[in-house]
């Protein structure tokens, strides 16, 4: 699993790996456009405002909301990609945190009208990802969180992809499976934009 400074060597060619593997509708990143565009259009149709990117990255998606004038808050571990994501957002409130021990207090202040956390919170075991959404619902009632990640409607189809593409299968990533994780959250359904990633909206 890639820590902080994985990431930093990582951002500078980030974007170009995330196309590639798009373009080739392969996994692990089939669909990531369509999922970044789909969460896009949602924040936008809702006139959210004030939102929140978890593990925002190179901000592909957080630059495109900024410009449409949302106020972005975010949280990252890695100096770089909060360098680079500074220079293109420099209004935005930007911190570093590892979101595995949950949010910083500053981000913890505010009330969002929507979360977006695309192709980061993987890095959590299930049990993580379930406590630290309920964290973030509970601090934002009325909130839409929109998780874009590599994800499975169900196990088999998660072990069908595995044995698909097991030569690049990262085993230290661990996906989503909506049928596993559905029960924890009444308000939520799963849409598949790939054979490998979906957006699981919670609200
Ligand atoms: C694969 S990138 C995704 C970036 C962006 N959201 C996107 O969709 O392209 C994952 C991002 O999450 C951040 N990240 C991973 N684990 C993290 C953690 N435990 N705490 C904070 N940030 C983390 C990384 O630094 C990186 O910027």
């Amino acid at each position: 699993m890639l820590d902080n400074k994985g990431f930093d060597l990582w951002s500078d060619h980030y974007d170009e790996t995330v196309e590639i593997h798009d373009n080739d509708n392969a996994y692990p990143f089939a669909g990531y456009n369509k999922i970044l565009n789909a969460i896009y259009n949602c924040i936008l149709e809702n006139s959210s405002k004030n939102v929140l990117d978890i593990g925002f990255g190179t901000a592909t998606l957080t630059l495109k909301l900024y410009e449409k004038g949302c106020n972005i808050y975010g949280q990252d571990f890695s100096d770089k990609m909060i360098e680079l994501a500074k220079k293109k957002m420099p209004n935005a409130k930007l911190y570093k945190g590892d979101f595995s021990i949950g949010l910083v207090e500053e981000l913890k202040k505010r009330k969002y009208d929507a979360i977006i956390a695309t192709y980061a919170l993987h890095h959590l075991t299930d049990k993580k990802k379930v406590d630290f959404i309920k964290e973030l619902l509970l601090l934002n009632k009325g909130c839409v969180i929109y998780i874009g990640d590599i994800a499975f409607q169900t196990r088999n189809d998660l072990e069908k992809c595995k044995e698909k593409y097991q030569e690049h299968w990262d085993n230290e990533e661990i996906y989503f499976v909506y049928d596993e994780i559905k029960k924890e959250f009444k308000n939520s359904e799963f849409i598949p934009y790939s054979e490998c990633a979906g957006i699981i909206k919670i609200w």
